[in-house]
């Protein structure tokens, strides 16, 4: 049996690296933005703002507050990076959202495990770094993407157990056996895992298990129940790995945004500091869309942590505000242990 010894989840938006006085970047493109999600509605800029004007939020979206919040995420950014360095592990799997990264709108996975012998995060060129730069995304990038190739390699047995259980247990998972190209090279690694490794691992080459999910994309979103059970299958088949074997766990994304919704935010939050389950399944599809739908990652590694007796702490919840609508993100860590 191998034993899952550690978890932690992080959320990874650009505010986290983005400095304080550069968050208006983002809010422009709020401002611009015809669908922002909030709860059960969708609403421009001035519709928003117009509905959570009694929220106040003018008062969180001075540089003082913007700065304590971004400090306080740095903060944990950094304590995530010393407990997962000091744990003893000998991989890593990471539940991320593919955002049209590796697959595209052609074909687009419910779920996804990558089974492959390594995980190729290359270095953007210099036309696709311009590109970056151009579209106000200059400051992430450095966290998504390595300034030179970097390589991770993955436990295929582990990664084909993964696959031969969900198959077993009900989940038509789509196996990707190498890492999908384009123009003669592979495609970029997701934000959801090049953030793991940039910001929290120091580009340490952990050997990585993928796990993809389309959070993001109608028509084939899975519902939080679905993550959850698909979590505990991942977790069954972790367990039943190689003897001496240890493994941790990593939920990258969310919680809400690009709209705020601390009562969303608390409430799963607290769910999952109370291994109640069954609150987190409930929670309504509509509230799991853009940004916010990544929380679905923390929800299927709630799955595999049911199959554990590891305790959550949260180590901080950040509601990072860039504007007065309410839009920018909520940002959670937490380790489990
Ligand atoms: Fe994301």
């Amino acid at each position: 049996m191998a034993e899952i010894v550690y978890a932690f989840g992080a959320s990874h938006g650009p505010l986290l690296s983005t400095p304080p006085h550069e968050w208006d970047l983002r809010a422009n493109v709020d401002r611009k933005n015809p669908e922002l999600a909030y709860r059960d509605g969708t609403f421009d800029f001035a519709q928003l703002a117009a509905l959570r004007k009694a929220d106040g939020f003018e008062k969180q979206n001075t540089l003082d507050v913007r700065t304590e919040r971004y400090d306080r995420c740095q903060k944990q950014l950094d304590e995530l990076g010393r407990r997962t360095l000091s744990q003893d592990f000998d991989v890593l799997v990471i539940v991320g959202d593919d955002q049209h990264e590796w697959f595209m709108p052609d074909t687009q996975p419910t779920f996804a495990i990558f089974h492959g012998k390594e995980v190729f995060n290359r270095a953007l060129t210099q036309k696709e770094e311009a590109d970056t730069i151009a579209r106000g995304g200059g400051y992430a990038m450095k966290v998504y993407f390595p300034p030179k190739d970097e390589i991770y390699p993955t436990p295929v047995d582990l990664a084909e157990s993964m696959i031969h259980r969900a198959m077993d247990e009900g989940f038509d998972v789509t196996a990707c056996a190498s890492q999908p190209q384009e123009g003669g090279q592979p495609r970029k690694l997701g934000h959801a895992y090049g953030f793991i490794y940039r910001r929290i691992l120091n580009s340490k080459p952990i050997p990585l298990v993928p796990i993809l999910i389309n959070t993001f994309y109608p028509p084939n979103q899975p519902t939080p129940r679905r993550c959850f059970e698909f979590g505990r299958s991942l977790g069954r088949a972790i367990k039943a790995w190689g003897p001496g074997k240890r493994v941790a766990v990593a939920a990258s994304g969310g919680v809400s945004h690009f709209v705020v919704d601390e009562d969303f935010d608390y409430r799963i939050l607290k769910a999952m500091q109370a291994n109640d389950w069954d609150t987190i399944c409930k929670e309504p599809q509509i509230m799991f869309r853009s940004g916010t739908s990544e929380t679905k990652n923390w929800i299927v590694m709630a799955g595999i942590i049911a199959e554990t007796k590891l305790k959550m702490e949260l180590l901080d919840y950040v509601p990072c505000y860039r504007s007065e609508a309410g839009t920018g993100s909520g940002m959670a860590f937490a380790t489990w242990e």
